[in-house]
């Protein structure tokens, strides 16, 4: 088991390792790949940093080279490289073909999967195929313990005691260029137990910058309620509609782009109890379930002092007595425990 493993992460080292010099030393990379980089405004210093890659618009130049080398097709098959349909007489064809390569790092700095990315000039391709690739799940990859970035942003987070959380890997790499290195990505996904653990190991206290889109935010506020819950101090950020961390950073720049950060970042129960006044506007009954929803919040936090401010200070914004919020928020504390 532990030397499957290991060789999991040898043939996804091998593969990092063949897609970062097909970036740079191949044609195709260069005149497709590192084009595409460099008008992102990825320098090579960042592409380095994060290993950044470029696969061939071929059905198998890396696999024929892995399979050159000794590697098994089955291996290549196991660590997600290779597809190869069940009854097929022949050897199978490369998963990432024609896309730039974002390979995703465990905390230890191994590669563990890619996420693979189509080229917005290719347009008959973007038309039906996805614009993210990623590796499957295997035996060294679970999408739902992992953050993007991790590994480059671990240092950084904690020497701030600070952790900003996008979406997306250019999302990660454009603050990276930024000069802000304390910056992870969830990949998409909704938040985990796992990812928020992983945050914990390194600081309690995390923004949230997700793209700018209100239905998407919405979605996400539901399941933020885990992070109140592990004791961590969480904020949030919204962009202007249609942007995201990456495309606002590049348009205002660094230093504009951190002081919007520090004059819009909002704690979360503040920004949820917001939320929900906008929608329930005056009508009692939905105010009613909005304190009923801000009071559940609350209890969650583990730490009883922060749970007194933010019912001082919720009790102001929803109009209430400080004290009915107390008493309700402690008849659900007894149900919790
Ligand atoms: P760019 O368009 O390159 O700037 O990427 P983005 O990160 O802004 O993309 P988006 O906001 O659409 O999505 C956020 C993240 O969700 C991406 O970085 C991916 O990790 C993931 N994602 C987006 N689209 C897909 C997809 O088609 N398939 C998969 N598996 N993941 C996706
Ligand atoms: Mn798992
Ligand atoms: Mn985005
Ligand atoms: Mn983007
Ligand atoms: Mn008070």
């Amino acid at each position: 088991r532990q030397n499957e493993r290991e060789s999991l992460y040898i043939i996804l080292n091998f593969a990092k390792n063949f897609y970062v010099q097909q970036l740079h030393e191949s044609d195709e990379g260069q005149a497709v790949g590192l084009s595409y980089f460099k008008e992102r405004g990825f320098t090579g210093e960042i592409r380095k940093k994060f290993e950044l890659g470029y696969s061939l618009d071929t059905w198998d130049a890396f696999s024929k080279v892995a399979l050159e080398k000794g590697y098994s097709s089955q291996l290549l098959e196991k660590a997600g490289l290779l597809i190869h349909k069940e009854g097929s007489q022949t050897a199978g064809y490369d998963r990432f073909r024609g896309r730039v390569i974002f390979p995703i790092h465990n905390v230890a700095g191994k590669v563990i999967a890619f996420g693979a990315r189509i080229l917005k000039t290719d347009k008959s391709k973007a038309a039906n195929q996805p614009k993210y690739l990623n590796s499957p799940e295997t035996d060294v990859y679970h999408k739902s313990d992992v953050l993007y970035g991790i590994f480059q942003a671990k240092n950084a987070i904690r020497q701030l005691d600070h952790c900003y959380l996008v979406e997306g890997y250019t999302d990660v790499i454009s603050l990276n260029q930024g000069g802000i290195e304390n910056v992870v990505a969830s990949s998409g996904t909704s938040l985990t137990f796992e990812q928020i653990r992983l945050i914990g190991r390194f600081t309690p206290n995390v923004t949230i910058l997700y793209d700018g889109d209100i239905a998407g935010i919405k979605a996400a506020l539901r399941g933020l309620d885990l992070v109140l819950e592990e004791g961590l101090n969480v904020s949030i950020v919204l962009f202007p509609d249609g942007d995201d961390p990456d495309s606002y950073v590049r348009k205002v720049g660094a230093e504009a782009f951190k002081i919007y950060l520090k004059q819009n970042s909002k704690d979360f129960i503040t920004f949820k109890t917001e939320m929900l006044l906008q929608d329930a506007g005056n009508d009692p009954f939905r105010l009613a379930a909005v304190i009923g929803d801000v009071v559940n919040s609350i209890v969650k936090i583990p730490d009883a002092i922060k749970r007194q401010v933010f019912f001082h200070r919720t009790s102001e914004m929803l109009k209430v007595d400080e004290q009915m919020l107390i008493t309700e928020g402690n008849k659900l504390l007894r149900k919790l425990h």
